[in-house]
């Protein structure tokens, strides 16, 4: 992407309002806390990577607002805005990873000898994790590419491209990457109910590289599978069990139903920091329920009967069986997941 979902310009936390694409493209500031929390809540900035980075630098404007003159209260502020971030949205664990780093890091130099120096290494640990998901992400990209054979067609769902992530994304990474090397293979975009990030982000980034695309409704994934057009199926996640089983956007678990009764494999793409190894399955994920405006009344329209009753969760959780690897930076995990991803684990040094 020609412009950063997201950057730290001299000390000023810059976003892509992703709210208002594909219509309107606004970078906006973000200059209180409370600003920072409501981008995340509104899905200003979205996608579970690029919260986390959001959250990170979060940290640091929402530290700067409270002013603290010494070491002890600037400690006190990191975990007091942390807290308070940490209260945006549940499911995606990089909001929470990222906050543990920023903590850690304040902790590690709880004996530093001014509020300066302590400011200047959470900045620098914030710069860290941007720095990382860029490079995470290309990785991620590099690890996939290959999964995608000419003249495929590949389906994903909601959007987890540079949008998603401080740069190039996840599922979206792998098709830059095989586009890069000059592989041709042609993808459908579910639209996405009830917020359109396919339709609004994704088509909207694939079509900016050159990458073939074609937009359909969520109800017709069964349909182009039907009919032979879908060879493979590439998502994010928000958040992984340690035996697999994937949380993302409400209608992938459709998706990979679907795609199993097809026989068409079912990837996810996301990184080590989307896995949350304390988490024994995905029943104990903790699934985000959104305000009923978003399905009744979404963009502005009202759709609905006055007072209708609605159920609008914005995750649902694939259970591993029906995955057939997840593409992380560190390579493909296959099944059994709950062997490979601890083994992983072990090998980036994550207590699991
Ligand atoms: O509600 P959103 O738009 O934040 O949901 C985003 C998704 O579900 C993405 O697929 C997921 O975060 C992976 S992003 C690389």
């Amino acid at each position: 992407m020609a412009q950063a979902t997201l950057r730290w310009e001299g000390s000023r936390l810059i976003i892509i309002d992703q709210t208002l694409l594909p219509g309107e493209f606004k970078e906006i500031q973000l200059d209180t806390a409370e600003q920072v929390w409501e981008a995340i809540k509104s899905l200003r900035v979205r996608g579970a990577p690029a919260i986390g980075v959001c959250a990170a630098f979060g940290v640091l404007v929402g530290v700067r607002e409270k002013n603290p003159k010494d070491v002890e209260s600037l400690l006190a502020a990191v975990h007091e805005v942390s807290d308070y971030l940490a209260t945006s949205r549940p499911t995606a664990v990089n909001l929470f990873w990222a906050l543990d780093r920023m903590r850690a890091v304040a902790g590690a130099n709880a004996s530093t000898s001014s509020a300066d120096v302590l400011f200047q290494r959470l900045e620098q640990e914030a710069l860290t994790i941007l720095e990382e998901d860029r490079r995470t992400c290309r990785l991620i990209g590099e690890h996939g590419a290959s999964l995608i054979a000419d003249g495929a067609g590949v389906l994903t769902h909601c959007n987890a491209g540079g949008l998603a992530t401080a740069d190039y994304g996840t599922a979206l990474a792998v098709m830059f990457r095989a586009h890069e090397s000059g592989r041709t293979f042609h993808v459908f975009a579910d639209e996405t109910r009830p917020l359109l990030q396919g339709a609004r982000l994704t088509a909207w980034e694939l079509m900016n590289a050159g990458i073939d695309v074609t937009l359909i409704c969520d109800n017709t994934a069964a349909q182009v599978m039907r009919e032979g057009r879908v060879q493979l199926v590439i998502v994010g996640a928000d958040r992984i069990a340690a035996n697999g089983d994937a949380a993302n956007k409400i209608g992938t678990y459709n998706v990979a139903l679907i795609a199993k009764a097809h026989e068409v494999p079912f990837y996810v793409a996301a990184p080590f920091s989307t896995f949350d190894l304390s988490l024994d399955s995905g029943d104990q994920i903790p699934i985000e329920l959104r305000g009923d405006d978003e399905v009744t009344n979404g963009f502005g329209k009202r759709t609905a009967p006055d007072n209708v009753k609605v159920y609008s969760p914005a995750f649902d959780v694939t259970p591993s069986e029906l995955i057939a690897g997840i593409i992380t930076e560190r390579g493909i995990l296959r099944p059994p997941f709950r062997e490979s991803i601890a083994a992983m684990a072990q090998e980036a040094g994550v207590s699991v």
